[in-house]
């Protein structure tokens, strides 16, 4: 037997651990990735192997939120892909303005840098105070960082660039405080935003959302667990909601794309499709 099929065999054995254990089901996401991460992890924890990793997994309880953490990915940028969150505002934001009130749910949603991100320009369009944003992650740890908003300062060159692509009409700097080596987000921009555990393996639907960005996330499944979020997603947008995936994302072999139609491609966002002719806009 060669290593890499004795590794296999320690991937299967640590996603069973993960489930058994924890409850987590790691079993649909794409393996090479898991597989990439859980080396990382064992390194950082100081195993010698994915099988030590999934020992102290089993017998260190406490290791759980790190664990989580690890293996998943929660890297964001604020305003990342400023493209995409220009196009929300000049051609998203007011089709939502006619409703009185707006339902965002931002899923995998990491440390929160989108989060603050869609909150600036809500603010800016004038929406935020008819806006209620559900921010979710699997890993509770990063959803306290999110809440938090504290980031490296040293972000800050490039969010401020970000910003100003994605149709800033402000500074950055007028909603956080930089110190020396952190900049903190101006709490004032959570007053609207619920941080919450989702899993989009096993939870159900989350809320009746006139907005849905779930960015960078499916590309971590397997075909199978897209599916299961994507029908998640169509089953909580209101009649003619938004979804936003990743730029290097899509729907396009998914069975659940005929409930969707293309709003601005590039960017994909996309529009569930029911019911679209009937409105007036
Ligand atoms: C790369 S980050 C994406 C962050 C942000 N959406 C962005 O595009 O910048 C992926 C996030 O998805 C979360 N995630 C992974 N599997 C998940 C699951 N089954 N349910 C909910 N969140 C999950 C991870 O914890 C991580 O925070």
């Amino acid at each position: 037997m060669d290593v890499s099929e004795l590794e296999s065999i320690e991937m299967d054995l640590l996603v069973q651990a993960m489930q058994k254990r924890h409850g987590y089901d790691f079993s649909q996401y794409a393996p090479a990735s898991l597989k990439r991460r859980a080396h990382l992890l064992a390194n950082q924890l100081e195993c010698k192997s994915l099988t030590g990793l999934t020992e102290r997994m089993l017998h260190e309880p406490e290791l759980l939120s790190r664990l989580l953490e690890g293996l998943t990915v929660p890297m964001s940028d604020m305003f990342r892909d400023p493209a995409m969150f220009r196009a929300l505002r000049d051609q998203v934001f007011p089709l939502l303005a006619s409703y009185p009130h707006i339902n965002i749910w931002q899923a995998g949603c990491a440390h929160g840098q989108e989060v603050y991100s869609l909150a600036i320009l809500l603010e800016e369009a004038g929406l935020y105070e008819r806006t209620q944003i559900f921010a979710t992650d699997l890993s509770d740890r990063a959803l306290q960082r999110a809440s938090d908003g504290i980031y490296p300062a040293q972000e800050a060159q490039q969010w401020s660039r970000n910003y100003q692509a994605a149709g800033g009409k402000r500074s950055l700097a007028d909603y956080c405080s930089a110190g020396y080596k952190l900049l903190k987000l101006n709490q004032r921009l959570r007053r609207n935003v619920t941080f919450a555990v989702h899993n989009l393996a096993t939870d159900g639907v989350f809320c009746e959302a006139h907005l849905i960005l779930c960015r960078n996330v499916l590309i971590y499944f397997s075909n199978s667990l897209q599916n299961r979020a994507l029908s998640l997603f169509r089953d909580s947008l209101v009649r003619a909601g938004f979804l936003c995936l990743g730029v290097r994302e899509n729907m396009d072999l998914s069975p659940v794309a005929q409930a969707f139609v293309p709003f601005i491609d590039p960017e994909r966002i996309y529009r569930l499709a029911s019911h679209l002719d009937d409105l007036v806009e």
